[in-house]
């Protein structure tokens, strides 16, 4: 399969340096990353920082005629995906806006018939000025996404509106917008993630080891195949993928509720959640205090089961953590749950599962079927999954 290609176009404003992290980092989502830097924003950051990351020439010229071809901004435009200007400045802005085509960006921006993504960053009064925000405006009528800019602290000292959005924040509207012509563009996907908590009184709980790894990564593969999606997530110490919605839960409760919400516009709920089966009957309003050597007795009831009691006409998935009997209980639990599919994990793999970055899973479906998966990246395996929802959608 053809990687996605980004055309990544620099110009001149100090967040130039972000632009680094931010080609790394789409490099690293694993899509082409090709480079073209405005004269000025060469004087920030040097088009070798790029080349260097990237292994890649970096365009400054609309005469060059290296890699690119004779006609770069043709072979350029051709080529991508998606054209990201970050950062844009006003000026870059504003000759996109009027054909004003005498650089290498805004020639290729126009040359290309691909999504264009464009995140500013300037100073407050040049962003609010009337000129760049009826440009803005302009861009937008026509089509284009513009992210940010974000409000802090500004290059030139003061507080305000101009600092280009956070890379992650970059990367995920990018990421969505590759997404628009894949396999679950214009579904939406409910996962759930982590290990809820119950609480039995202030300081402590009940939860267990789940990181929430698998979710968020089913969550962040969910997006790049063109999906809406809603993470319901439990506390985990991760930062969730930029570009879905995230509704936080703490107890199995909440996350029954916030699922069963947004459930009902969706045509898939992923649960790899771990959802504490039991709660303690009261929550203490004080900390408990140690009396000496006594037992503590503390009463669990049971919670809701989730996958369980939530009935509709979406594909629903499960997943089975097991100690024993992986295979065994896995089915059971399909049945009993009325699953589409189930995804059954060895929790005894030191290799794999619980708290570890990679996975290797059995994905059985109502047929009967084993699809055995070697050890993955936990990455892979959300995309393993993904392929089978795929499958039952169409
Ligand atoms: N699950 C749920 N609600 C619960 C418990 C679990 O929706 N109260 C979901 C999990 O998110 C998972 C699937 O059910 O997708 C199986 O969870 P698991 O903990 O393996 O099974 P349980 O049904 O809790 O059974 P047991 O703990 O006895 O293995």
């Amino acid at each position: 399969m053809k990687r996605r290609s980004v055309l990544l176009g620099v110009t001149g404003s100090i967040a130039a340096y972000k632009a680094a992290e931010l080609a790394r980092e789409l490099s690293r989502h694993g899509v082409e990353v090709r480079v073209m830097m405005t004269p000025a924003a060469t004087r920030f950051v040097s088009p070798l920082t790029f080349e260097a990351l990237l292994a890649s020439p970096v365009v400054t010229d609309m005469f060059d005629s290296g890699p690119a071809g004779p006609i770069p901004h043709v072979s350029l435009a051709a080529d991508a995906d998606v054209v990201l200007i970050a950062p844009a400045t006003a000026d870059c802005i504003a000759r996109i806006v009027h054909g004003l085509a005498d650089d290498i960006i805004s020639c290729t921006a126009m040359a290309s018939e691909c999504p264009l993504i464009v995140a500013p960053a300037m100073h407050e009064n040049m962003y609010r000025s009337a000129a760049t925000q009826a440009n803005i405006a302009v861009l937008q009528e026509r089509g284009a996404v513009v992210v940010g800019p974000d409000s802090g602290d500004l290059a030139s000292g003061g507080r305000g509106a101009g600092r280009m959005s956070p890379v992650e924040t970059i990367i995920g509207v990018t990421m969505k917008t590759l997404g628009r012509h894949s396999d679950l563009a214009g579904r939406t996907i409910i996962v759930t993630a982590g290990g809820t908590q119950e609480f039995i009184d202030p300081v402590r709980c009940i939860t267990n080891r789940s990181s929430g790894k698998m979710g968020y990564a089913i969550a962040e593969a969910s997006r790049d195949r063109g999906a809406s999606v809603v993470l319901v997530t439990a506390p985990a110490s991760l930062t969730p993928p930029s570009g879905i919605e995230v509704v936080r839960i703490t107890s199995a409760q909440e996350m029954f509720e916030a699922t069963q919400t947004a459930v009902q516009h969706a045509q898939a709920l992923i649960m790899a959640a771990a959802v504490a089966d039991y709660r303690p009957t009261g929550l203490s309003p004080h900390k408990i205090k140690k009396q000496g050597q006594e037992m503590l007795t503390i009463q669990l009831a049971p919670t809701i089961d989730i996958l369980g009691s939530i009935q509709g006409s979406f594909v629903k998935v499960g997943f089975a953590a097991e100690s024993t009997e992986l295979e065994c209980n896995a089915e059971a639990k399909l049945t009993a749950k009325n699953l589409d599919l189930i995804v059954a994990n060895d929790i005894t793999a030191t290799d794999a599962g619980f708290g570890s970055e990679s996975n290797r899973v059995i994905i059985i479906d109502r047929q009967g079927t084993f699809d055995r998966t070697p050890l993955l990246s936990k990455r892979e395996v959300a995309d393993r999954i993904l392929d089978r929802v795929v499958q039952l959608l169409s």
